[in-house]
């Protein structure tokens, strides 16, 4: 089977961002490849997030994403700070990381933008801790959404990097979605993606009660609609219909378009419908991350046996790393 590696970060609630460019093709994948997902618990400190927080956003990521499908009997489900290959790892690649190509990351640029104040060395590197994640397990897939491309390309550069130093050890692994291009869900009031930190009552959560979900559709952004039949749509429209084919029957999705393309759509309608059939598509989730969150002693078994099968892997690849590099004396 090809291995898949991805990873979240343990930063809060799991958006609809992150179930459409993520979770969404977990739960697709874990019966045909060798699947390893984890919570980028290293990856959240670059912020200095509360110590008494963490936890709880770990124990959340991993209920969050059984609600939606993912089965911790078919996939390695683990924490990053668990498997210690992965920053061993991390620091034989920063070897071969140049200072240079890491300030020209555009996310890095962003967070420098953002945050003057706090442009730590753990930014910097953020790429090569997160090609560590993919290498250690020498993935060849990961399913991740568009805004992590650029990290992927740089994931590619070191295996080559590597393999061309030291000798043949990692694949290059690529993003993967279904059906092509990577996804970006947009934020619902049109700017940028949704993500954790942009504007909260534009991001849906998997956590979101029913009024709330209504509440932040209906006010989604929208125009005064399209002036002339099949004239091309704004990106926040076409978000809206990339949702309701997530959540929508089929013959809805098409009525609405059609309706579009002749120019007579009214967008009240069109929100209300998508405002229902996303309650009812996230009610389920919602509950079933509910009940596994009373249930600690639950996930701290699926995460012992997930870093178990995960270190099994990781340790023999630090192992072939180690001896091509030379680290390896007796
Ligand atoms: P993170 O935690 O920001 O997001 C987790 C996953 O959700 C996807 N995503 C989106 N997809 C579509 N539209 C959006 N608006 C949207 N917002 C988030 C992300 O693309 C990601 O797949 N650096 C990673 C975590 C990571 C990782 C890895 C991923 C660490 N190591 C190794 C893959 C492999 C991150 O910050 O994702």
């Amino acid at each position: 089977k090809e291995i898949v590696v991805s990873g979240i970060r343990s930063t809060g609630f799991l958006h609809l961002g992150n179930y459409f460019g993520a979770v969404r093709n977990y739960v697709r994948m874990q019966d045909g490849y060798r699947c390893y997902f984890f919570v980028a618990d290293y990856h959240s400190l670059t912020t200095h997030p509360d110590p008494k927080d963490l936890r709880q956003n770990v124990y959340r990521v991993v209920a969050e994403n059984i609600a939606c499908g993912l089965d911790p009997e078919k996939v390695a489900l683990y924490v990053q700070s668990d498997i210690p290959e992965i920053p061993e790892l991390y620091l034989l690649l920063n070897m071969l990381a140049y200072k240079g190509e890491l300030e020209k990351v555009p996310t890095f640029k962003d967070k420098v933008r953002q945050h003057p104040d706090n442009v730590n060395a753990g930014l910097l590197t953020y790429p090569v801790l997160m090609a560590a994640d993919i290498l250690v397990h020498r993935a060849v897939k990961v399913p991740v959404g568009k805004d992590q491309e650029q990290h992927l390309e740089i994931a590619r550069n070191f295996a080559q990097r590597f393999n061309h130093r030291y000798g043949e050890l990692f694949p290059e692994p690529y993003p993967f979605d279904y059906g092509g291009g990577l996804t970006r869900v947009m934020s619902l009031d049109g700017n940028g993606k949704m993500s954790k930190s942009a504007n909260e009552n534009a991001t849906l959560y998997l956590a979101d009660d029913d009024d709330t979900i209504r509440k932040k559709i209906m006010k989604a952004k929208t125009d005064a609609g399209p002036s002339a039949p099949d004239s091309e749509m704004p990106d926040f429209i076409q978000n809206l219909f990339q949702l309701m084919e997530l959540v929508s029957a089929e013959a809805v999705v098409t009525q609405f378009r059609e309706q579009y393309r002749q120019c007579n759509i009214r967008y009240g309608d069109m929100k209300k419908q998508l405002a229902e059939d996303m309650v009812s598509f996230m009610r389920p989730i919602r509950q079933k991350a509910a009940e596994l969150q009373q249930n600690d002693a639950h996930i701290q078994r699926i995460l012992r046996e997930g870093a178990r099968q995960a270190r099994e892997s990781a340790a023999a690849t630090l192992r072939e790393a180690r001896k091509l590099i030379g680290v390896h004396y007796y």
